[in-house]
């Protein structure tokens, strides 16, 4: 199901050659932060239906780059062939998408030009650009049910298969010349970057950028968003990092933008090592901005466990008092603070989301069935801890929620520190 990781992917710290390397000395990866067996954050399945299983979750830190990267990689025909991870079709990220289509148009010298999406999932991001006027664009994305809703409902030419040099050249060949290659929050849960570097370089024109969002590890240690952290997110990444990686892998880092989605991302831009784009200010900027430590990392480790203390002692505390709690967000996040908390079905009755895929289904690790969001009217919960906590304000302004609340019910956000609305 998974196998050891241990050389760092960005800068090939601790790698020593085809007989692998010895535990415990001292120019290993090192061991950050453990949260221990932990299931797969997106495997959720019926009742009854066989589960993937358990996989350690431990992270460990690069000392040469400060990239941050899982002691494991779960195989990714595990984690993605059925995925129920479905994009966001919030207002939070409408307006996100309108940020990006304009900083692509930016860099496309003021023009909609061409894209190629690596992990397009149901095709909703192509088909916002698609409306904004950009030109031809094609998705690829591993997920078969996800690639077919692309294709037949939502009308975004999709190829079903993993991002390589095979499937990079079959978009290509659907756009023509390529003006940008996005991959939104996909890279960090690629095992081999070499490979996907190498694809991404066999399409590009000289001109062609190539458009990572990631999720940004500055922002996950300073908010302690540690339920950010789970198998699918084999690294953390760090500015550092991607610099270092990308100049081993004939690119170059040309300018760095931050983003508030999913709590705070960082879009890095790259562009082939031959290209004459200039390197934009924002590159030292953020670089000198960036300091992450393995004090940094202590620190982290000691507030999350204070967070998953505080979660489970305020649930504790309302059951006994008579109190039904509920979650809303079957998130990848719910799964790690749900596992981490050792929540069942007594402490939440279930977990509301509006993705139909997980409907009726059992959150994984626990026997917590995921329901529609409307059940929220009839079942009225006395507590909601919202596990989509990048979505709260959102969530919290929608008519349901609205009148579940002025009915007595409370609204819980975990993070950064516990807080309950409206407030006692
Ligand atoms: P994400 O943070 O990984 O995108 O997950 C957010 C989850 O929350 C996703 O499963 C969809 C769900 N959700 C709702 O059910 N209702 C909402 O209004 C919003 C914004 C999200
Ligand atoms: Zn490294």
């Amino acid at each position: 199901m998974f196998t050891p990781h241990q050389a760092c992917r960005a800068c090939g710290f601790g790698f020593r050659g085809p007989g692998g390397i010895k535990a415990g000395t001292p120019d290993n990866l090192t061991e950050v932060f453990d949260l221990g067996l932990q299931p797969l954050a997106n495997d959720f399945v019926p009742d009854g239906a066989e589960r993937s299983g358990y996989a350690p979750l431990k992270v460990m830190h690069c000392p040469r780059c400060t990239l941050a990267q899982l002691s494991v990689t779960v195989r990714p025909d595990i984690l993605y062939r059925h995925y129920n991870y479905v994009t966001s079709s919030s207002e939070t990220m409408k307006h996100h998408f309108e940020r990006l289509a304009d900083d692509l148009r930016l860099l496309m010298g003021g023009h909609t030009g061409t894209v190629i999406e690596v992990g397009s999932n149901d095709g909703l991001l192509l088909q916002f650009l698609s409306s904004k006027g950009f030109g031809n664009v094609c998705g690829i994305d591993p997920a078969e049910n996800l690639a077919h809703v692309a294709n037949t409902e939502k009308g975004v030419q999709t190829i079903n298969g993993l991002f390589d040099v095979k499937t990079a050249a079959e978009a290509k060949s659907m756009v023509g010349t390529l003006d940008a290659i996005v991959a939104r929050h996909v890279f960090c849960h690629v095992d081999s970057w070499e490979q996907f570097l190498n694809a991404a370089l066999s399409v590009c024109d000289d001109h062609t950028v190539l458009c990572i969002e990631v999720p940004y590890c500055k922002d996950m240690l300073e908010k302690v968003e540690f339920d950010t952290i789970y198998h699918e997110h084999t690294s953390y990444m760090t500015i550092r990092a991607m610099k270092i990686l990308a100049e081993r892998m004939a690119f170059k880092l040309v300018k760095v933008i931050r983003y508030q989605i999913h709590g705070g991302a960082l879009l890095l831009v790259l562009a082939p090592e031959r290209s004459l784009r200039p390197v934009d200010p924002s590159v030292k900027e953020f670089l000198d901005a960036e300091e992450i430590t393995l004090d940094t990392w202590k620190e982290f480790s000691a507030k999350a466990k204070k967070q998953i203390a505080t979660l489970r002692s305020f649930v504790q505390t309302a059951r006994q008092n008579g109190k039904r709690v509920a979650g809303f967000g079957a998130s990848a996040k719910s799964t790690v603070w749900i596992n981490a908390c050792g929540f069942t079905r007594k402490d939440l009755e279930t977990v509301y989301d509006n993705t139909s895929l997980k409907w009726w289904k059992l959150s994984p690790g626990t026997d917590i069935p995921v329901t529609p969001e409307g059940g929220l009217y009839v079942d009225s919960p006395d507590y909601l801890i919202c596990f989509a906590w990048n979505f709260a304000q959102e969530i919290m302004e929608k008519p349901l929620v609205k009148k579940w609340m002025a009915e007595g019910g409370k609204f819980v956000v975990p993070v950064p520190e516990l807080k309950v609305y409206p407030a006692p």
